[in-house]
């Protein structure tokens, strides 16, 4: 999305005669969202990309909702999650309606597959790991902090080379930067929290030209369909456009500050259809000597809030831990802890880290994220009362 680019060769015009040097022509596939209008790529493939050898569906994913459907706050700590499995196959789902849906998982296994999601584009925030990202656009170098943005459909494969946790939004929508970000002719305005130079894209393109039997898992009506392919699917030549797999770094978020409390829109960091990223990043706190930096209580307005954890520390919080989900739902007011509007007054600066998503309409709690719940959270608001949670450090 965020602007054209192109990488390796591709001909003078679109749609012309492009040959191998053998003499066959390479294959061009338009690939992107919205038919025709929507943002889009074009690539050029050695061989055509519909040589599907056989097809199998693999497994259902059934995203089972908590049976108790009584209205309170929630916590979990992803910490008590199992760990293990492939990053692409083994997510666990923790939250969903039909606009966005957040999943977790601590991959310990080196996926052979390509994986495509057909149905959401992905952000995939890497709270742990560093790698590689392959897709047919080329290798995107990944690192602790990134926010992996992979529009639907882009074939891919995670290749770490340390041990990683992430935590994967799945979007009906498409996942873009906020339109008040951005000019009318679509540049990054100044005065937003970050610039086009942030963005990292692929860097390198490999053309794999080998002949055999390559899985590809699509995930599409809600399940998983293998697909196998005749011919290894990196082997792209050359591509350009506006659709392609990129990063941002939570660290490269310049946070706006003020001379007292700024709402969370200005931690906006994505926009999707029904829901907002936000980021959480260290910075100085309100400068105005009476300024109060922690938040004021607030009635979710329209939306359910959800905040990944990525430190420890987290100024109106008592009783997180680094890796925890809060999940404060649109019908109850939520605030500062007991103590902490308090000692927020006259602090300096704060080196809390977090990832905020709100959705504009409720979310579902998932079955399997309940084995990783803090029962009491709901009652953590009562001073030194039998649910208070004191903090971890
Ligand atoms: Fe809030």
């Amino acid at each position: 999305m965020p602007f054209y680019h192109t990488l390796g060769q591709v001909p003078r015009k679109r749609h012309i005669v492009f040959r191998r040097p053998d003499g066959g022509l390479y294959s061009e596939q338009l690939m992107g969202n919205e038919g025709f209008t929507g943002p889009a790529s074009l690539l050029y493939h050695v061989h055509p990309p519909t040589t599907v050898l056989a097809v199998k569906r693999l497994r259902e994913l059934q995203w089972v909702k908590d049976p108790d459907q009584a209205l309170r706050h929630r916590h979990f700590r992803t910490r008590q999650l199992t760990k293990g499995g492939s990053p692409t196959l083994d997510r666990i789902p923790l939250l969903f309606n039909n606009d966005i849906a957040m999943l977790w998982v601590e991959p310990d296994k080196k996926d052979e597959h390509f994986y495509r999601n057909a149905q959401a584009d992905e952000v995939v925030y890497l709270a742990e790991g560093a790698g590689t990202l392959e897709s047919q656009f080329g290798f995107l170098p990944v690192k602790p902090g990134d926010y992996v943005v992979l529009p639907r459909g882009i074939m891919h494969r995670w290749r770490f080379t340390s041990p990683a946790k992430m935590l994967v939004f799945e979007s009906r929508g498409y996942v873009r930067t906020p339109s008040r970000y951005r000019t009318e002719y679509g540049q990054i305005v100044e005065g937003a929290p970050y610039s086009e130079r942030d963005f990292r894209r692929p860097a390198e393109l490999v053309t794999i030209d080998e002949k055999g039997e390559f899985p590809i898992i699509v995930k599409q009506y809600n399940g998983l369909t293998e697909m196998v392919l005749d011919h290894h699917p990196c082997d792209v030549v050359g591509w350009d456009g506006y659709f392609y797999p990129w990063a941002f770094n939570i660290h490269d978020f310049e946070p706006i500050v003020g001379r007292i409390h700024q709402p969370p829109p200005v931690h906006q960091t994505f926009q999707g259809d029904g829901f907002v990223i936000c980021s959480f990043c260290p910075r100085p706190y309100d400068f105005d000597p009476e300024a109060v930096p922690a938040p004021y209580a607030h009635s979710n307005v329209d939306s359910d809030e959800v905040l990944f954890y990525a430190s420890s520390e987290f100024m109106s919080r008592k009783g997180i831990e680094y890796g925890s989900i809060t999940h404060h739902p649109d019908g109850l007011p939520h605030g500062p802890h007991p103590g902490r509007t308090e000692a927020s007054i006259g602090a300096k600066r704060t080196n809390e880290l977090a990832v905020m998503m709100d959705s504009f309409r409720p979310l579902h709690v998932c079955k399997d994220v309940l084995v990783a719940e803090d029962k009491e959270y709901y009652r953590s608001w009562v001073e030194n009362g039998p649910a208070f949670n004191p903090p971890t450090s």
